[in-house]
C-alpha cells in the first residue's frame, strides 16, 4: 500500500523555505523519551499538508519498520479512490469507512512497531482517537504555519476534497489544531525537510 502510488507524487525532500523546528519547554514535543520495547506503532496526525505520508515513509526507512498510510487501505477496502468515496458517499460515507480502516489495522498490530500515517481528518474524530489511545499506539502531531500547508498543498496536484479554497483552509485548520494538539507529541515542520522531521519524530520517541 502506498499513497504515492495510488495518488499524486508530493514533494519528497523539502516542506518549505522558513521555519524553525524546536520544541517549546513543557510543550507535548518536550515529552519524556519513550522505551524502545514499550513503542508499538507511531501514528502521525496533523491537517492536509503537513507531510504524514512523506514522513511516514521517511521514518519508516530510518526504524526500518513498515509504514502504512490509511487513506491507501481505505481505498483497498472500499475499491474506490477517497475521492469517489467523497463523491459518491460524501463526508459521513467516508469517516465510516475512515474509522473502520482504522480499527481494522489497530486489531492487527502485532508486538512489532509500524509507522502509520492518518489523513488528515481522522485523528480529529474523539472516536478514532480514543482507539489509538486504546491500541496504545504513539500519535505525532506534525504542525506548520497554516500558508505553508496551504502552500505545500497548492504545489502538488492531489485531489483534496475537502480543500475548497484558501479561506475555508484556513478556517478548517483552526477548527481542527486543538483537535491535533492532543497527541502525546507535537513536531514543528516549518521549513524543514522530510529527513531532518524524520530524524526529531524519533527522537522525540526516544526511538533516535
Ligand atoms: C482529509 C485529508 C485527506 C484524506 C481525505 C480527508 C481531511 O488526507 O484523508 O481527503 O479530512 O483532512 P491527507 O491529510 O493525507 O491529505
Amino acid at each position: 500500500m502506498n499513497k504515492l502510488n495510488n495518488r499524486t507524487r508530493r514533494v519528497e525532500n523539502r516542506f518549505g523555505q522558513s521555519g524553525s523546528m524546536s520544541a517549546k519547554p513543557g510543550s507535548p514535543s518536550a515529552a519524556k523519551p519513550l522505551a524502545r520495547d514499550r513503542v508499538r506503532t507511531v501514528v502521525l496526525v496533523g491537517f492536509m499538508g503537513a507531510g504524514k505520508t512523506t514522513v511516514g515513509r521517511a521514518l519508516s526507512r530510518r526504524l526500518g519498520r513498515p509504514f502504512e498510510d490509511l487513506d491507501d487501505r481505505i481505498h483497498h477496502r472500499e475499491g474506490k479512490t477517497i475521492e469517489q468515496i467523497f463523491r459518491e458517499s460524501g463526508e459521513t460515507g467516508f469517516r465510516k469507512a475512515e474509522t473502520a480502516a482504522l480499527r481494522e489495522l489497530l486489531g492487527e498490530l502485532g508486538s512489532s512497531l509500524r509507522v502509520v500515517a492518518l489523513g488528515g481528518g481522522a485523528f480529529v474524530e474523539p472516536g478514532n482517537a480514543a482507539l489509538i489511545e486504546e491500541a496504545e499506539a504513539h500519535s505525532v502531531f506534525l504542525d506548520a504555519p497554516v500558508e505553508e500547508l496551504l502552500r505545500r498543498c497548492m504545489e502538488e496536484t492531489t485531489e483534496r476534497p475537502l480543500r475548497q479554497n484558501p479561506e475555508q483552509f484556513r478556517v478548517l485548520y483552526e477548527k481542527r489544531r486543538r483537535s491535533y494538539m492532543r497527541a502525546a507529541v507535537r513536531i514543528e515542520t516549518g521549513g524543514k525537510d522530510v529527513d531532518t522531521v524524520a530524524a526529531e519524530v524519533a527522537c522525540s520517541l526516544g526511538l533516535g
